[in-house]
């Protein structure tokens, strides 16, 4: 890992040099993401596109690559750090190897609903997580939301012993990988790209994801039963080069800005929006979804609550505490 830090740092160096140099010329921008562009984080990547060429014109030129095109989830970090592109929103859940605090983020059952969410991210901590990760040359701008997830599997998943020795594909992260071993699951850590094969050929089970990412990913071929458990927080930050930041003019890092903040708000405004479009999809498709009685949701939020405990020291008992604060309270 050090060796990759002192490579990195090497190869950014060349990589910005050019920024300055080249005034007369576009800035090419590259933001890449893993998703489909009909996703909330799809839709805002475009809107960002289209208000940062409208208010700096002739001045940058932004390309979106949606689908894992140019980078997926294992090397997109990396190549932001290299130059090779200059914005991503990874999820919250795939920033574990920077920072240990956005684990919080994965706990079950946290969040009750988006608004706790964003209480929590205009407030003091969770906006001071923006910059957890700029001593490693990340610099956090905004939050967008996708929204709450869901299981599915090939059977329906309505207690916690329904889950025992399924196979569930997990982002890449620990707190994931607890919570399904609660319940006596085996979860997978697997690229998003890589899911929707792993689905049909079987060397998963089942997997946890908001509506727009299972019905844009066509799990609903592959997966017989979804359960409405909303019982975690698919969330992203978008980061971009703290280094390629800085040394942007202020015009143009001005601009950047008031075109991450109109993206951020289509983000908000359409992610709800397209995950009931997904949802009601998903009902009209083969597969069938489950609700949960509020007993149901009671066992499985019992049986993963141990994942808190574990976590605590790692996240801060305090970050822990402020989420939880706001995290029922909407
Ligand atoms: C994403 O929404 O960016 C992908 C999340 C995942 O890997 O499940």
């Amino acid at each position: 890992m050090r060796r990759f830090w002192i490579w990195a740092a090497a190869a950014a160096a060349f990589a910005f040099a050019p920024v300055a140099a080249s005034a007369q010329q576009p800035i090419i921008i590259k933001f890449s993401h893993v998703v489909a562009d009909a996703t909330p984080k799809g839709q805002a990547a475009i809107k960002f596109k289209e208000v940062a060429e409208q208010l700096l014109p002739g001045k940058v030129k932004v390309e979106v690559y949606p689908n894992s095109q140019l980078f997926g989830d294992a090397k997109e970090v990396e190549a932001l750090l290299l130059g090779d592109v200059h914005f991503i929103a990874p999820s919250l859940s795939k920033f574990e190897k920077f920072t240990k605090v956005l684990q919080v983020y994965d706990l079950p059952f946290l969040f009750a609903d988006m608004q706790a969410v964003d209480k929590f991210q205009d407030g003091k901590v969770g906006q001071d997580m923006l910059k957890s990760m700029e001593k490693k040359g990340l610099l956090g701008l905004n939050y967008w939301h996708n929204g709450l997830k869901q299981l599915s599997a090939n059977k329906p998943l309505l207690a916690p012993e329904d889950a025992k020795g399924v196979k569930f594909r997990v982002q890449s992260s620990d707190v994931l990988v607890s919570q399904f071993q609660a319940v006596n699951a085996n979860p997978q850590k697997l690229a998003f790209s890589e899911v929707y094969q792993a689905l049909q050929t079987g060397a998963v089970d089942g997997q946890e994801n908001t509506w727009s990412n299972a019905y844009s990913q066509k799990y609903q071929e592959v997966q017989s039963d979804f359960t409405e458990s909303n019982h975690g927080l698919l969330d992203y930050m978008v980061v971009t080069n703290a280094k390629w930041w800085n040394g942007l003019s202020p015009e143009i890092r001005e601009g950047l800005t008031k075109a991450m903040k109109e993206a951020t708000a289509v983000n908000n405004k359409v992610a709800d929006d397209l995950n009931k479009e997904a949802k009601g999809k998903i009902a009209a498709s083969k597969a069938k979804i489950h609700q949960l009685t509020p007993e149901q949701r009671k066992k499985w939020q019992q049986a993963m609550e141990p994942v808190w405990k574990k976590f605590e020291k790692e996240i801060g008992p305090d970050v822990i505490d402020a989420a939880q604060k706001v995290g029922n309270s909407s």
